[in-house]
């Protein structure tokens, strides 16, 4: 009979938190089975984010409505996980007498004990200790969950940028780089098991190793190619990039790594450099630039991404016209963008010059329109294009239609009678662009067309277009 309890864990926030989240799983794997549903769990993990005011928000509001859960069901555990959990630590038990435990990012590991501990006890714990020589403890992911063929790798955690606006270095502590070893070894043990795809995560890529002894320093570029290496990795990923941190040498990878995708997430902020000033990102806008047309260089099918935040304080209409003018410069396929959002400590909340609700909800709309815009233009410079895809399933909408996403991270529809493999590589020609993906039709391979460029198709029209 199985005696495990039942766990159920809800994740905001970035990759970085899922990967956390899977992480947890994985450590109370031995007493919990996961379950997707809240109803009917034994345990309840909250993995929480706080880097705008309304992930805080969310955060609060779903662990506010377990109150009724817990009095239903004493036996209960409730935890707070992330980065909410660990800037608030004590202070959230105060306000949510009913959670259990408060863990911190750094503290994951010790979940089991944690756990043990928080059935018996019958009030709450904190655990949100974090020292500046944590070490991540080499961790090998079981491959029985999650993804079958894609997966991330944390290959460093915090953040020594401090940007003025931004929470991270609060909550996530200082750059702490993981052994390019272990690394490897656990990239090595995914690719052993199937796995396709890995996408190395850290707030800063680009600083890998740079809070390692010189001497005994693997920069981020070198680590890429030894994981490149690996049998078995058809695609190596990363994110996110300072822009400021973004090397030569991780341009040339673009060049030289086929198996690194097309693919660079390269966050912005602003095309003020007055404001990129005040926001401490240390680089120019023409410095910026300049890096983006190097990396078209080197990779001329690259396509490229960003966050913009607007109303920063002191924005002007002029500095929000610099944003304007940089998209149209760039081009980006495509963008998140987001309203400021003050977070205590960061140093932002102490710039008293503030952009007005109204202004910034106005901005952010024209903004988001012109976005929207050349999103659709960049997405139908596809038609005609040939697109390698790794299948990632069967669509749910529709029968003998699947998915699968390019290297340059474009969900693609296509259909096809023949059953495909998550995970397995496609050759497809992109027949229809809509906003959030494209529409394409399989190539059928005739022996050695790959170099000669003849192919045929099967047809198909786009769903979104209906
Ligand atoms: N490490 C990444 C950013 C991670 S946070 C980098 O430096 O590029 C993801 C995005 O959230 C940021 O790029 C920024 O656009 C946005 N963001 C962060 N703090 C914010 C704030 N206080 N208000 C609004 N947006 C914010
Ligand atoms: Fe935040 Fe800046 Fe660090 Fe990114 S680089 S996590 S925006 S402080
Ligand atoms: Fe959010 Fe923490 Fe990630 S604030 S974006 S979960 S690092």
């Amino acid at each position: 009979m199985n005696t495990k309890k039942l766990l159920y864990i809800e994740t905001f926030g970035c990759q970085m938190n899922d990967r956390d989240s899977e992480i947890m799983r994985q450590l109370l794997a031995a007493t919990h089975d996961v379950t997707d549903s809240m109803h009917g769990a034994d345990a309840i993990i909250v993995n929480t984010c706080s880097i705008r005011d309304k992930a805080e928000q969310k955060a609060y509001s779903l662990l506010g409505a377990l109150r009724k859960r817990k009095r239903e069901n004493p036996g209960l555990i409730i935890a707070a996980a992330g980065c909410v959990a660990q800037q608030e630590g004590a202070k959230m038990l105060s306000r949510m007498p009913h959670v259990d435990l408060v863990v911190g990012p750094q503290n994951i590991y010790r979940l089991p004990e944690l756990f043990a501990r928080a059935g018996e006890q019958g009030k709450g714990i904190v655990a949100t200790d974090s020292a500046e020589t944590f070490h991540i403890p080499p961790f090998l992911p079981v491959l029985r969950q999650g993804s079958p063929y894609k997966r991330f790798v944390t290959i460093m955690q915090g953040c020594n940028n401090f940007c003025t606006y931004c929470i991270v270095p609060f909550t996530r502590g200082r750059e702490i780089s993981r052994r390019a070893e272990d690394v490897v070894a656990e990239v090595h043990h995914l690719a052993a098991g199937g796995v396709k795809e890995v996408t190395l995560l850290g707030q800063n890529v680009n600083s890998y190793g740079n809070d390692q002894p010189p001497g005994a320093r693997t920069g981020f570029a070198s680590l890429l190619r030894q994981v490149a290496a690996i049998n078995g990795i058809e695609r190596v990923r990363f994110t996110t990039s300072n822009p400021k941190d973004l090397s030569e040498e991780l341009m040339q990878c673009f060049a030289d790594l086929d198996k690194l995708c097309p693919h660079f997430h390269l966050p912005v902020q602003s095309g003020s450099n007055a404001i990129l000033k005040r926001m401490n990102r240390r680089y120019t806008i023409e410095l910026y630039l300049d890096k983006v047309e190097k990396l078209r260089g080197y990779r001329p099918e690259i396509a490229l991404t960003t966050d913009i935040i607007v109303g920063f304080p002191g924005e002007t209409a002029n500095d929000f016209q610099a944003t304007l003018d940089l998209v149209e410069m760039v081009r980006y396929h495509s963008a998140f963008s987001f309203k400021y959002s003050s977070r205590p400590p960061a140093q932002s909340c102490q710039f008293d010059d503030s952009v007005s609700r109204e202004e910034k909800e106005s901005r952010l709309a024209v903004l988001q329109e012109r976005l929207t815009q050349i999103t659709l233009a960049r997405n139908s410079e596809y038609i005609g294009r040939r697109l390698e895809l790794m299948v990632e399933g069967e669509s749910k909408a529709a029968d003998g239609q699947w998915s699968g996403r390019s290297g340059t991270n474009h969900i693609v529809n296509f259909p096809s009678h023949d059953i495909l493999v998550p995970g397995q590589l496609v050759q497809v020609v992109i027949r229809e662009a809509c906003l959030h993906s494209l529409r394409g039709e399989l190539i059928e391979e005739e022996a050695g067309s790959k170099e000669s460029g003849e192919w045929r198709t099967t047809s198909g029209s786009c769903p979104c277009a209906r």
